[in-house]
């Protein structure tokens, strides 16, 4: 592990395995999976189980699960081990209604014994690291992450990723780091802390390291349809300069292997149809690009779609990318 790790987000239908790869290829450090319903894991829906695929080239990886229910995700854990996973990820930070509303995600910070419980149990009843991901609380109120960052600690949570924002915030507004560097300063604590929320630039990454002082930094938006910013940020980190923009033929060429690795790990008809949502971002910028986006979303065979993607490269070739 380098001394600043860059860690690629769990994104719900995003951080799937192909994505992961491209991301792994590029220089991310640890990567996890989407968010795995332990209630999904239990029932073998099938939509979960698949999300527990991982491949040794992606190594290390976080398999994260969510859940409120302390024997669904003991259980959980145990299905979990068999894909054998880096970590385990617990979330502790998703706000989206549906499932803070069962009292999971960010929904758990309203609990915090509960919160603590959780980990601990799950820490005892697995060998695998545990580690958190969690926002700073549930609103500007009760902020008690600090404490709370000690509690997980306390029993035996290895690593804790740390969004900027609370529950009540959503994706509003700044992601506070603030908070974050007070619970890596707190002498108490050890275990690593990574910081999350708007590293959107080498020079942000670089502050979160040399300002904020914390371990490493996860990156989550700023990767999607870009999964080159991760080495973008190491060079920076490396010489203080930015690389050339990302050419026409590497986006392409990134676009068409996510699309064969899709058909690989889900076959032709769903890898052609969920990778359709990744096209828009590998190609954001070029003006007059509807008429090949609409292309791309629309035809129902890879073949169909790769292409398009050789029109593109002959059709954009001149296009410079700032
Ligand atoms: C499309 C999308 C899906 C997400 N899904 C998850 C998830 O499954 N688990 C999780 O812990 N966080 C999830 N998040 C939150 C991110 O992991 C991250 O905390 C958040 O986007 C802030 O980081 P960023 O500013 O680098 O994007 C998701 C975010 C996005 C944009």
């Amino acid at each position: 592990m380098p001394d600043f790790p860059l860690l690629l987000a769990p994104m719900e239908d995003v951080s799937d395995p192909p994505f992961r790869a491209l991301c792994k290829e590029q220089g991310a450090d640890v990567v996890y999976t989407e968010f795995i319903s332990s209630e999904g894991l239990i029932r073998d829906a099938a939509k979960s189980t698949m999300k527990l695929d991982i491949y040794e080239k992606e190594r290390p990886v976080g398999i994260q699960i969510f859940g409120a229910n302390l024997e669904s995700m003991l259980q959980s854990v145990e299905i979990v081990e068999k894909s054998n996973p880096d970590i385990i990820d617990i979330n502790f930070g998703c706000p989206v209604k549906k499932v803070v509303c069962r009292g999971a995600g960010a929904g758990i910070l309203k609990d915090i014994p509960l919160m603590v419980k959780l980990t601990e149990e799950m820490v005892k009843h697995t060998n695998l690291p545990i580690t958190v991901k969690t926002r700073l609380g549930w609103d500007n109120e009760s902020i008690k992450i600090v404490e709370v960052a000690e509690r997980l600690q306390d029993v035996g949570c290895k690593a804790i990723s740390i969004h900027g924002r609370t529950r009540v915030q959503m994706y509003k507004g700044d992601a506070n780091w603030k908070p974050i560097a007070e619970v890596k300063n707190n002498p108490r604590m050890h275990i690593p802390i990574f910081g999350n929320g708007d590293v959107d630039t080498p020079e942000k990454a670089m502050e979160m390291r040399d300002k904020f002082g914390l371990d490493g930094a996860m990156i989550g938006r700023a990767s999607i349809g870009n999964p080159w910013f991760f080495k973008q940020v190491k060079h920076y980190f490396k010489t203080g300069d930015h690389l050339p923009p990302v050419s026409l033929e590497e986006r392409v060429d990134a676009a068409r292997r996510h699309l064969q690795m899709a058909i690989g790990w889900k076959g032709e008809k769903l890898g052609v149809f969920e990778t359709r949502r990744h096209y828009t971002n590998y190609f954001k910028g070029i003006p007059h690009f509807k008429e090949y986006r609409m292309k791309m979303v629309t035809t129902d065979n890879s073949e169909g779609v790769f292409d398009v993607f050789d029109e593109v490269l002959e059709k954009f070739s001149d296009y410079q990318f700032s």
